[in-house]
């Protein structure tokens, strides 16, 4: 495991947990370590597969279908607080029976034709099971918001054993990713209700931001007929 890693994540146990619990607890913290030292080793197996398609991609084309590629691991605190709302115990097999976005990957393409491009090419891959799809793209979600999301398994080969490890991963265009982080940012001054003229402008610039998305694709494709 990655020493910086670890100790980030020691840190926030220490923060969550008093120290009596903490010894109490070491064998079954180790499995929580273990469990998120997997969940990094999917995120680097699919940042991987994501770059060799980027590669393939630029030979062929020309130009880098990827803009960039974000990754995170959820932290402690947000997995504490995601099983209690489902009322179950902060536990390993808990963590992964019910929760999809422990490894999460932000995929930033050029082009909306670029997602769906590189979506598919991921989703063709023999090793890669498609457990959830939800198009956000094709049916925006109510406030505007745009992106691809799948959760995916891929295996991850260790010394004695293959697991298959989930993996949140969303696709989105530059344009939809500046709306998406704009948003957040607004959304998440807690403290300032947005009401319904100001939702209306942001479904707006949601709106604004998908005719800039399809107009350039229409460029795209005056540049690069298939
Ligand atoms: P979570 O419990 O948040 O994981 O949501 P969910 O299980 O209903 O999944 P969904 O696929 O709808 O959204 C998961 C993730 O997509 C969120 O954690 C955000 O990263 C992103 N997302 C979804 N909706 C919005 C939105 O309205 N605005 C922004 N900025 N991000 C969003
Ligand atoms: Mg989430």
């Amino acid at each position: 495991m990655e020493p910086k890693a670890e100790e980030r994540i020691k840190k926030q146990l220490e923060a969550a947990f008093s120290e009596d619990v903490i010894e109490w607890g070491k064998p079954y913290m180790e499995r929580f370590m273990k469990l998120m030292a997997y969940y990094r080793c999917a995120i680097m197996e699919i940042e991987t597969k994501l770059n060799v398609l980027n590669e393939e991609f630029s030979l062929q084309y020309d130009r880098n279908p990827i803009s960039s590629i974000k990754t995170r691991l959820k932290s402690l605190p947000s997995i504490k607080d995601k099983l209690s709302k489902l009322g179950l115990p902060l536990s390993a097999s808990a963590i992964e029976e019910n929760l999809n976005d422990i490894a999460g990957v932000r995929v930033i393409c050029s082009f909306p034709e670029d997602v769906y491009r590189i979506a598919d090419a991921l989703l063709k891959q023999d090793d890669i099971t498609l457990v959830q799809k939800k198009d956000y793209i094709k049916s925006p979600k109510p406030n505007g918001y745009r992106s691809l999301h799948l959760i995916v398994t891929v295996p991850i080969f260790l010394a004695h054993e293959k697991r298959l490890m989930k993996v949140e991963i969303q696709l989105r265009t530059i344009a939809m990713d500046s709306w998406a982080s704009l948003e957040h940012q607004l959304r998440y001054k807690k403290d300032y209700e947005f009401d319904d003229s100001m939702k209306a402008e942001l479904l707006r610039c949601a709106e604004l931001s998908a005719e800039l998305d399809a107009r350039m694709d229409s460029l795209r494709a005056l540049v690069q007929p298939e």
